[in-house]
C-alpha cells in the first residue's frame, strides 16, 4: 500500500510502498477513502511531541470502508462506511485517560496517511450519513475535542455567552459551530479578519483580531465578560482570557500552540472564583455523543482544502502557516 512516511524530525512527509497491515483478535482494517490533518501532525514533524519515534505514519483522523476484521465476531463490519474514534485505550473513567496507556492514533501507532489503517474495532463508528468521506474524515479528533471541551468540561448552557480563540483552528472551528448549534452566545478571535467575518457567517456574534494590542478591551465592549473561554492557545494571552471570565466563569485549555505563559497572574483565579479546565481528545461516550449531536444537527464540517494524497507535503505547510479555515484534507480514494 501507499504511505505517507516521516522519517526523521524536520523531514518532508514522503509516500512510499508499505506492507499493508492485518488485523486479529479484537482489530479492524479500514480501507481509508479521506484523512485529515491536526496540528499534533505538524508538532509530529518537527519534533515536537512526547514519545517520538520514527519512521512514522503519522495521522489521526480518517474515514473509509472497514476491509477485515480480526475475529469473525465482528464480521458484521465488513463493508461498512465508518469513521475511525483516534482515541485508544482511553480506559474505564469519564473524567479522565488511563495514564499512560492513553494513545492517540498517528504516533506512536501507524496513521490514517496511508491506504490501510489498523484500529481496535471499539474505534470504529458508522460514518453520519449526511457526510461524505471528506467531510466525515475531519470530524474525529477535533469534533472530539471542541465536544468534550465545550459539554463535557464546560457545561455550556443555551444562553450562556462564550469566547472561542483562534477561530480558524480545527478544534476552534468545531467549537463555533456547536456552540452555536446548542444555543449559546459565541464570540471568537482571529489573527485574520476575513477569517472573523467568516465565523460571523457561522454564527458568531462578532470577533477580534488578536494581532490588535487592545484585542482584550474590545471584546469587553462588544461583550462585557464571558460564562466559557475555550482556548487552544495560552502563552501570554492566559491573563487576558482571565479577565474576561465572568466571576465563576470556566476557562478550558485544549492547547498551548504559543506555548507557557511567562507569568500567569493567580490572583485573578482564586479572588473570581474561577475554574480553569483542561481537557484533552474524549471518551468513546464523548465520541458517540458527538457524532450523534453532529447528525442530529446535520452539521457540515468546514473544509479548508482538499489535497491530492501524495501532495501531504503541501498540506502540512498549509496548517503550520496557519493559512486554512477549517480543516485541510487528504484525498485517498
Ligand atoms: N488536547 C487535545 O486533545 C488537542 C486536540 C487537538 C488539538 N490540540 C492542540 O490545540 C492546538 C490547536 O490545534 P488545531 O489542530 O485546532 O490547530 P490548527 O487547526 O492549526 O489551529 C491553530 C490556530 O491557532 C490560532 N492562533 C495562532 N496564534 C494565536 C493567538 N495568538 N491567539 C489566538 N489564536 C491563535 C490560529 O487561529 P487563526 O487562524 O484564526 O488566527 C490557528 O488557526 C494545537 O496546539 C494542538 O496541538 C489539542
Amino acid at each position: 500500500m501507499k504511505a505517507l512516511v516521516l522519517h526523521d524530525k524536520g523531514q518532508p512527509l514522503v509516500p512510499e510502498e508499505r506492507a499493508e497491515p492485518t488485523a486479529s483478535g479484537e482489530e479492524a482494517i479500514v480501507k481509508v477513502y479521506a484523512a485529515a490533518l491536526n496540528h499534533r501532525d505538524v508538532w509530529i514533524q518537527k519534533g515536537r511531541y512526547a514519545g517520538l519515534v520514527y519512521p512514522a505514519i503519522p495521522g489521526s483522523d480518517g474515514a473509509g470502508v472497514v476491509a477485515a476484521t480480526g475475529s469473525n465476531s465482528h464480521a458484521h463490519w465488513k463493508g461498512k462506511d465508518v469513521i475511525i474514534n483516534p482515541t485508544l485505550n482511553w480506559g474505564a473513567s469519564e473524567a479522565h485517560p488511563d495514564m499512560p496507556h492513553f494513545r492517540i492514533l498517528g504516533m506512536p501507532d501507524p496513521g490514517t496517511f496511508a491506504q490501510y489503517v489498523k484500529v481496535p474495532v471499539s474505534c470504529l463508528a458508522e460514518k453520519p450519513a449526511h457526510l461524505s468521506f471528506e467531510a466525515a474524515a475531519a470530524l474525529p479528533l477535533a469534533g472530539l475535542t471542541a465536544f468534550r471541551a465545550l459539554f463535557t468540561r464546560a457545561r455550556l448552557k443555551t444562553g450562556e455567552k462564550i469566547l472561542i480563540t483562534g477561530t480558524g483552528g480545527g478544534v476552534a472551528l468545531f467549537a463555533l459551530q456547536f456552540a452555536v448549534a446548542s444555543g449559546a452566545k459565541v464570540w471568537v478571535s482571529s489573527g485574520s479578519d476575513e477569517k472573523i467575518a467568516a465565523a460571523v457567517k457561522l454564527g458568531a456574534r462578532a470577533g477580534v483580531n488578536y494581532r490588535n494590542s487592545k484585542w482584550m478591551e474590545q471584546l469587553q465592549e462588544q461583550a462585557g465578560e464571558f460564562d466559557v473561554i475555550i482556548d487552544g492557545t495560552a502563552g501570554d494571552s492566559v491573563n487576558q482570557l482571565f479577565n474576561l471570565a465572568c466571576p465563576g466563569g470556566r476557562v478550558v485549555f485544549y492547547g498551548s500552540t504559543m506555548g507557557n505563559p511567562s507569568s500567569a497572574e493567580i490572583r485573578r483565579i482564586f479572588w473570581k472564583q474561577l475554574n480553569v479546565l483542561g481537557t484533552t481528545m474524549g471518551s468513546a461516550a464523548d465520541f458517540q455523543a458527538m457524532t450523534a449531536f453532529v447528525s442530529k444537527q446535520q452539521i457540515q464540517p468546514i473544509i479548508d482544502k482538499i489535497f491530492p494524497f501524495l501532495e501531504g507535503e503541501k498540506a502540512m505547510r498549509r496548517m503550520d502557516e496557519a493559512l486554512q479555515f477549517g480543516k485541510i484534507v487528504l484525498k485517498i480514494v
